[in-house]
């Protein structure tokens, strides 16, 4: 027999992303308006375990659709990563009557709703990070927000590249992975994109590209870096003795900049579908879900089968972004 949803709460966990605060609007809204009794909890699975929580209404997520960061607050809980922590969180959802818990975040987020999943609390997961690196979908809220962000700060570089004939190393974010990289990469027309899932050579892949851009009349080059491959000011170092003294060789690492600003409409609306599909999952009594995009759709697949799923960076929009990158 399907157990009622009577209350929820929502949280956001790990990094902040741009469109997090659509994500909690949505379902705040269609969660009230569904008969749900809703809290948000405060600052991740630490607010959780100490029981963190304001009411949320339909005035409360008002104006918030436009604003960055997590209005709920986020962070990275090393105390919920235990058993202890996750019963803790458990017997808090129970004392306050909480049936079930939307967590918005990473993958690590993820880990931790299927720990409490396992307790008995309803989870659903939906995917916000900038990093867009989560196996079980195509996209992850922020990833927009924070490509246009850095592809902006990068457009401002390129001005003072190009007057002053310099090579500038930029540090992007993405954790273990290149997909910031590489669509940033590919938006500021980098003469070269260092990703983690494919090795590179410095002299065929930096040095030979500068040569090459000499060439055709280039006397300035930007080259993006994941932050998985490595720190950009390492890589200046091993340039400088490679390279005309007389070439100006330096780095800039763009860091928590891309995790900012009001987000943009494609992460306004997918984070609006996302949870209004976590309700429409809840009051179907389906949950113990993540949320993702295939293809376009909303899609949802279990925790557990969710976490195993492994995505892997599109190679061919890597050799593209080399290709016409001069
Ligand atoms: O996961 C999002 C992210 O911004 C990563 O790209 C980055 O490596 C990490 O968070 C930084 O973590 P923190 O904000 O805790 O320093």
């Amino acid at each position: 027999m399907m157990t009622e949803i009577r209350k929820i709460g929502v949280l956001t966990s790990g990094g902040d992303a741009p469109g997090m605060n659509a994500a909690i609007r949505a379902v705040v809204r269609a969660g009230v308006r569904k008969g749900i009794e809703v809290v948000g909890v405060k600052r991740g699975y630490n607010g959780l375990m100490a029981g963190n929580v304001i009411p949320m209404t339909l005035e409360t997520v008002s104006d918030i659709v436009s604003r960055g960061g997590t209005i709920l607050h986020s962070a990275r809980s090393a105390e919920y990563n235990s058993p202890e922590g996750v019963q803790r969180a458990h017997d808090k959802c129970v004392e306050l009557g909480i049936d079930g818990i939307v967590v918005i975040g990473g993958d690590g987020s993820y880990r931790g709703a299927l720990d409490l999943s396992r307790t008995g609390i309803k989870c659903i997961g939906i995917p916000g990070t900038i990093d867009n690196d989560i196996g079980s979908t195509d996209y992850s809220i922020g990833f927009d927000t924070a490509s246009n962000t850095a592809v902006d700060c990068l457009d401002k570089l390129m001005d003072t590249i190009k007057s002053h004939d310099r090579v500038m190393v930029a540090e992007v974010m993405g954790r273990n992975a290149g997909y910031l990289a590489l669509n940033v990469g590919i938006g500021s027309g980098a003469t070269a994109v260092l990703i983690p899932e494919v090795k590179y050579d410095l002299k065929r892949d930096i040095l030979d590209r500068l040569d090459q851009a000499q060439a055709v009349g280039k006397h300035h080059a930007l080259i993006v870096m994941a932050e998985g491959v490595g720190k950009a000011v390492d890589l200046v170092e091993q340039l400088k003795p490679r390279v005309s003294p007389d070439l100006h060789v330096a780095s800039v690492v763009l860091g928590h900049i891309q995790r900012g600003g009001t987000p943009s409409v494609q992460d306004r609306v997918t984070a609006s579908q996302m949870g209004y599909h976590a309700i429409e999952l809840l009051t179907r009594g389906i949950y113990n879900r993540v949320i993702g995009v295939r293809s376009g759709e909303i899609v949802d697949y279990d925790i557990e089968l969710a976490l195993q799923m492994k995505k892997s960076i599109d190679v061919r929009l890597y050799e593209m972004a080399t290709d016409v990158s001069l």
